[in-house]
């Protein structure tokens, strides 16, 4: 009980916090600064809750499982996977107004400690998603014959370096899938560029569709 009074005051802090930083540069100095004086808490406390994770809370989610279509859901991403795109936010491999900035301010153990944690959070279903009919079957279709599995794992709940599909917010999957075909994301196998580029517009949203609508494996 006493724990959820503390996560309600948590989100929010977080969301006042968030109003009152803004996106701007200043914001990212001050979020910076609250990160690194949330890691000595958190480092201090036994690494005890609360920590540094609750900066990521407004966007990600409580324990990174999103409420938004457009934000993912970080809970039960596999943690290499999750520490490398970090890496690749803050060296621009990976190009993202609000992340780059962010993840730059990240020390390797801020990055292993958020990776690990989220790794560890219990996913929820993607509840808030109602999927277009249409779209589903031909995404379902389009998954299997595409051989997703093979590296996102046989029910797409990711593992390494492959990221969790299943239950993933649609307007997350959608715009990584667009930005793997315009060639603004990229990764070293080339496969999703291959993939993306591929598949016509139209085919991009019913496997986001049939990805968003699928129930996570606990
Ligand atoms: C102001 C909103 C915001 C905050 C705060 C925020 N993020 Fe993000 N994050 C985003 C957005 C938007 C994306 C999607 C970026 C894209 O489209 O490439 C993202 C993407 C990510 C990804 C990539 C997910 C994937 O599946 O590839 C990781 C990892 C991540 N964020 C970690 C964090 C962590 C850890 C924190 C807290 C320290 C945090 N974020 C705080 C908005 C935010
Ligand atoms: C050869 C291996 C491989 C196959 C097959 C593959 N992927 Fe991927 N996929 C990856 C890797 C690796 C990444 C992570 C890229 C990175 O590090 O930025 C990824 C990332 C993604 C992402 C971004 C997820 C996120 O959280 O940001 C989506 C969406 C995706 N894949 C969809 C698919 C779909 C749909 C298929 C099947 C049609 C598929 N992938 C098949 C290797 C693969």
């Amino acid at each position: 009980m006493k724990k959820r009074i503390l996560l309600g005051l948590s989100a929010a802090i977080v969301a006042a916090l968030l109003a009152f930083f803004g996106p701007d540069l200043l914001g990212l100095y001050r979020l910076d600064r609250y990160i690194s004086a949330s890691t000595v808490a958190y480092d201090a406390d036994g690494r005890q809750w609360p920590h540094l994770t609750d900066v990521c809370i407004g966007c990600h989610g409580v324990k990174g499982n999103s409420q938004h279509q457009a934000y993912p859901s970080l809970a039960g991403q596999p943690a290499p996977y999750v520490a490398a795109q970090l890496h690749k936010f803050a060296s621009g491999e990976r190009p993202n107004a609000t992340m780059g900035p962010l993840a730059m301010t990240m020390s390797e153990t801020e990055i292993n400690h958020l990776a690990e944690h989220f790794a560890r959070q219990p996913v929820g279903d993607n509840g808030h998603f109602t999927p277009d009919a249409g779209f589903l079957e031909k995404g379902k279709q389009l998954v299997v014959s595409g051989g997703c599995a093979a590296c996102h794992g046989s029910q797409l709940m990711g593992h390494d370096q492959f990221p969790r599909l299943a239950g993933q917010g649609y307007d997350y999957l959608l715009a990584q899938l667009d930005a793997f075909a315009a060639g603004t994301r990229s990764e070293s196998t080339g496969m999703m560029k291959g993939i993306a580029t591929t598949a016509s517009p139209e085919e991009r949203k019913a496997m986001a569709t049939y990805l968003a609508s699928l129930a996570p494996q606990k």
